[in-house]
């Protein structure tokens, strides 16, 4: 073979070569591509509200469900991460909630009472204002003053209320009361005084030994504290009430008249412990269960707020055969207002401001208070609601003179609150075991008078004046 031809063999044979590497590097190429897993492609997150509430109990679970609803209407691509912390009145969810906000993981939304307590998370730096929510359902206009004022801190709104509460109602078994012959014997419940509300109880003791005259629970203690700033309005009206619990009076003087009435309030309820007078298995029991006590005909009469009608309506209790309400007093109204807000760094804002918008909507307000036996938040809404006493509520709201509820975060500070809540709770306990009643009430004044001053209580509300607190009627 000459030079020339074997050169031209050669070159030849390299090309072929690189021919079929090329062939076979695409083809490698298009084979991996096809058994390579595909590239992963994460759907988007579905929208989600995460949101704190304690309602647990009957009718407070029906009513949240029903705004729920109203919601899932409205955002139906929104999933509802719903946190119930069983505990009434926040006594549990309050803690967990401090928590989260503390270590940077606040919920989008929890259940908060309008007034101090929302104040407090306030003044925490914790909440974002939520103005624009209030100003596009128009909430100033059908929303009353005094309910704006325990929403709005420093001229912005910090949440959006749902209902309002009355805390003192007197709630009794009519057959009880009818067989007895109470109103009769004493008169409209709405009318008594402190003597007289004792004076009921001892009689009803003396004739029915085998009912309770009155219910109370202290498996949680607030429920005794709430009877405590019930009777305190009772008997020593509603300015002394709003000084005592925002503390702005001469609570190191003993002779200050607020004194005197906090005095009167601690040796009733001494009173009506060592006298057998209240259930004995109270520390056993929570609030809903000492009202059922009510209306199964074994207490007679139940302080407490008006969400003991939305549990007698969850139950099928009968209104005006198993249980009767009466406003006690009825001059005075005492008041709380839950409410949701929106934390700083709430994950998912849009869907907290869908949620805050159901809970300001007419539709969500209606529903809600419907089944919780409250009254709207909105004026300008009125259900047709199947008991008569929640007319007589609304009616009250607009014509009694308002103050804040103190253990449903309206108008104290919640340290102070909660020393209360013990204070209260021994006196009860040892007058139960037989201790003096006066060595008992003295020793719980000095207990509270340093609570005052160990909680800074004063300084609370520094920059407001007790014309804040009350609305006069
Ligand atoms: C209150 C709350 C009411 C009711 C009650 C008992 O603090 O405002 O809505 O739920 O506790 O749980």
């Amino acid at each position: 073979m000459s030079l020339r031809k074997a050169a031209v063999k050669t070159s030849t044979i390299i090309i072929i070569a690189l021919v079929l590497i090329v062939i076979a590097a695409i083809a490698g190429y298009y084979a991996g591509a096809a058994v390579a897993p595909a590239a992963p492609t994460t759907p988007p997150p579905k929208p989600q509200l995460i949101i704190y509430h304690w309602w647990t109990a009957g009718g407070e679970k029906e009513a949240i469900d029903a705004v729920f609803d109203v919601f899932k209407k409205a955002n139906p691509e929104i999933e509802i991460v719903e946190n119930p912390v069983a505990g009434g009145a926040g006594a549990v969810m309050k803690a967990v909630i401090w928590g989260l906000l503390a270590s940077g993981t606040p919920p989008d939304t929890f259940q908060v009472h309008a007034g101090g307590e929302l104040k407090e998370y306030v003044d925490a730096g914790y909440l974002d204002i939520v103005d624009s929510v209030w100003e596009e359902l128009g909430l100033e206009d059908v929303i009353p003053e005094t309910l704006q004022a325990m929403c709005k801190f420093e001229g912005h709104y910090y949440a959006v209320p749902i209902n309002v509460h009355r805390s003192n109602v007197l709630w009794y078994n009519p057959k009880i009361f009818d067989e007895l012959g109470i109103i009769d014997k004493f008169g409209d419940p709405r009318t008594w005084d402190l003597d007289t509300f004792i004076e009921v109880a001892r009689y009803i003791k003396e004739n029915k030994p085998d009912v309770a005259p009155i219910a109370i629970a202290s498996r949680n203690k607030w429920p005794l504290t709430h009877l405590f700033e019930v009777l305190l309005v009772l008997r020593g009206g509603p300015e002394v009430y709003a000084k005592f619990w925002t503390g702005m009076f001469d609570y190191k003087n003993p002779a200050d008249p607020v004194w005197v009435a906090v005095k009167d309030v601690l040796k009733a309820l001494a009173i009506m412990a060592k006298e057998g007078l209240f259930n004995a298995n109270h520390p056993e029991l929570t609030w809903d269960q000492a009202a059922a006590l009510v209306y199964q005909g074994k207490a007679a009469m139940y302080v407490h707020g008006d969400w003991v009608a939305g549990y007698f309506m969850s139950v099928g209790a009968k209104y005006g055969e198993e249980w009767s309400a009466a406003p006690f007093p009825k001059a005075v109204f005492i008041l709380l207002s839950d409410s949701f807000n929106m934390p700083k760094n709430a994950p998912h804002p849009d869907a907290v401001k869908a949620w805050l918008k159901a809970v300001g909507s007419s539709e969500g307000q209606e529903k809600f208070n419907l089944i919780k036996g409250s009254i709207p938040a909105r004026v300008d809404v009125a259900p047709a609601y199947p008991d008569p006493y929640r007319p007589e509520t609304a009616d009250d709201f607009k014509k009694s003179t308002l103050v804040p509820s103190a253990v449903h975060g309206g108008i104290s500070k919640e340290a102070f609150v909660t020393e209360m809540h013990n204070i209260v709770t021994s006196l009860v306990t040892s007058a139960a075991t037989g201790a003096d009643i006066d060595t008992l009430v003295d020793a719980s004044t000095t207990q509270i008078m340093q609570a005052i001053d160990r909680t800074g209580l004063p300084d609370f509300w520094k920059g407001y004046t007790i014309d804040y607190f009350i609305t006069k009627r």
